[in-house]
């Protein structure tokens, strides 16, 4: 059985030393009461924390993902962190293309291209955001709009790069909304994620990329959102604040 993967994004959030260090030892205490077996947890705080949660996290299933990483590796660009750069403070994921960086950043698809193929250069594993918007999903275009993302996000990335990449499913309209696609529709979308995979890179190739979802994921949903439709894990957002409403979810996963 592969390894279950669950990504908590902090977002901007934790804003001073004092809540980043409460968030961690909660989160070690509730890390400590579990036994987790087979989920590997990506926890990904604001660049600011970024290394005092790769030294504080020392847990064997534990690691930690940067929001977003700049294409190049140093230079004249200012606000930017490179993937070098996150890396060298001990992360091994990035995210990619989230949606809220699309709407807030202008990130197309060209921008997140050059960014997984940066994240992967480094040696790290880009998670691809990928989602629809409410109005592409009621006017039909949304498994092209999939379809696309993929495509373009991931174009000239090699089959061996591919399988270090993730790709997280998250409709835009699920974010922050409490709203969430049924399990089948989640089926349905996970086919067409790994038949466009499979499509560039062979379906062995294909198969070895994590599929998430995320999108308003909580405890008591993991079992629609996830185990059902048989996705390889979960992209958490403000569940992820709460490190034992986090780890709860990391546990229902693990346990399957
Ligand atoms: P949410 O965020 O879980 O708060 O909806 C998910 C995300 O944006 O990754």
């Amino acid at each position: 059985m592969s390894t279950k993967l669950v990504v908590g994004n902090l977002k901007m959030n934790l804003i001073s030393p004092a809540e980043r260090e409460s968030y961690l030892q909660s989160f070690q205490k509730e890390f400590a009461s579990k036994k987790i077996d087979n989920t590997e947890v990506v926890i990904c705080p604001a660049a600011v924390h970024l290394e005092q949660f790769a030294k504080e996290l020392k847990m064997k299933a534990v690691s930690v993902g940067a929001q977003n990483a700049f294409w190049e590796e140093k230079g004249s660009f200012t606000g930017e962190i490179s993937p070098l750069m996150a890396k060298n403070a001990g992360v091994s994921h990035v995210i990619v293309g989230h949606s809220e960086r699309r709407k807030y950043f202008a990130e197309s698809d060209e921008i997140v291209n050059v960014k997984i193929k940066a994240v992967l250069k480094s040696g790290l594993k880009p998670v691809l955001c990928i989602g629809e918007t409410l109005e592409q999903r009621n006017d039909g275009s949304m498994a092209e709009v999939l379809t696309m993302q993929i495509k373009k996000g991931l174009d000239g990335v090699s089959a061996l790069d591919v399988q270090k990449a993730v790709v997280a499913y998250e409709p835009v309209w699920a974010i922050g909304s409490d709203k969430t696609p049924t399990s089948d529709e989640l089926l349905q979308v996970k086919i067409l994620i790994r038949k466009t995979l499979a499509d560039i890179y062979g379906l062995e190739n294909a198969e070895k990329v994590k599929i998430l979802y995320g999108g308003s994921v909580k405890a008591d949903l993991v079992k629609d959102v996830c185990l059902e439709p048989e996705l390889d894990g979960v992209l958490v957002g403000r569940e992820s604040l709460n490190p034992n409403e986090f780890l709860k979810i990391v546990e229902i996963i693990d346990k399957k």
